[in-house]
């Protein structure tokens, strides 16, 4: 059986930095819903021009264009032996579509959810402090997780940028999308027995230590 790694939590709790990690700890693809619309972004291919509606607005993109996405990369070789889901999914109708999705690709797996609880007030500063590398994704934190050189990446060497939806005013529309659409799955998933709550308002390595906990658990 290939296990299936979901991660769950508001704007900015960690999702990102550590199922980069866990990747890497695991052999196994990250497939960050986000990062994805945000290719199809800068790619200015259809998909991208309506996601870039939703996500400038804090609001979710819509379920048939990101079920699509999802499963194209889910049919992709480097997914057959398990995978890490980063922001998918995010209502109870796309919990539907992985399911179905798992069904019709038919690779036998087992779902294993993590829930990053936090307050989301701890959450703003984090947002519109992060900046990322534009080639390799690695993210940062002007404050709390600087890199060795001011904006440059510590792999890449590249300037860091900032997206466009780390504001004050787009994280508060993406706080109230979380509250009302994203969190009532987590009682989905507590009930089939597979959520983990990990405390999220830690250190990163503290946050990592508990996850790799369930991990080898
Ligand atoms: P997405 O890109 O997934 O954004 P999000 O869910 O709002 O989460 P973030 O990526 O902002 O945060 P994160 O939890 O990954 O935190 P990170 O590790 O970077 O989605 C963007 C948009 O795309 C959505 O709003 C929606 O419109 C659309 N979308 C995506 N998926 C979709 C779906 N399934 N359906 C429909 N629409 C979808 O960390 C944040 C910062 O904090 C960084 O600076 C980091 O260095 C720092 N940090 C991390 N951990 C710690 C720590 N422990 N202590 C201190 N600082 C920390
Ligand atoms: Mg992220």
């Amino acid at each position: 059986m290939k296990k299936v790694y979901i991660f769950m939590g508001p704007p900015g709790c960690g999702k990102g930095t550590q199922t980069a990690h866990l990747a890497d700890f695991l052999n196994l693809p990250h497939i960050d819903t986000g990062a994805l619309l945000r290719a199809e972004i800068a790619a200015e291919t259809p998909d991208g021009i309506e996601a870039k509606r939703k996500i400038d607005k804090g609001q979710l993109v819509p379920v048939e264009l990101v079920g699509r996405v999802i499963k194209n990369r889910l049919l992709k070789e480097d997914a057959q032996n398990g995978y890490i889901l980063d922001g998918f999914p995010r209502s109870m109708e796309q919990t539907k579509i992985l399911e179905r999705i798992q069904e019709e690709i038919g690779l036998d797996v087992q779902n294993v959810a993590f829930y990053f609880d936090i307050e989301n007030h701890a959450l703003v500063e984090r947002l519109v402090n992060r900046r990322s590398c534009p080639v390799c994704g690695k993210i940062y934190n002007i404050i709390s997780n600087k890199p060795k050189v001011e904006g440059k990446c510590d792999i890449e060497g590249a300037d860091l940028i900032q997206r466009t939806d780390d504001n004050e005013e787009t994280a508060k529309l993406r706080f109230i999308t979380y509250e009302e659409q994203t969190k009532p799955i987590l009682d989905y998933f507590r009930s089939k027995g597979i959520l983990h709550t990990i405390n999220a308002d830690q250190s990163i390595e503290a946050v990592w230590n508990e996850v790799k906990e369930f991990i080898i658990d």
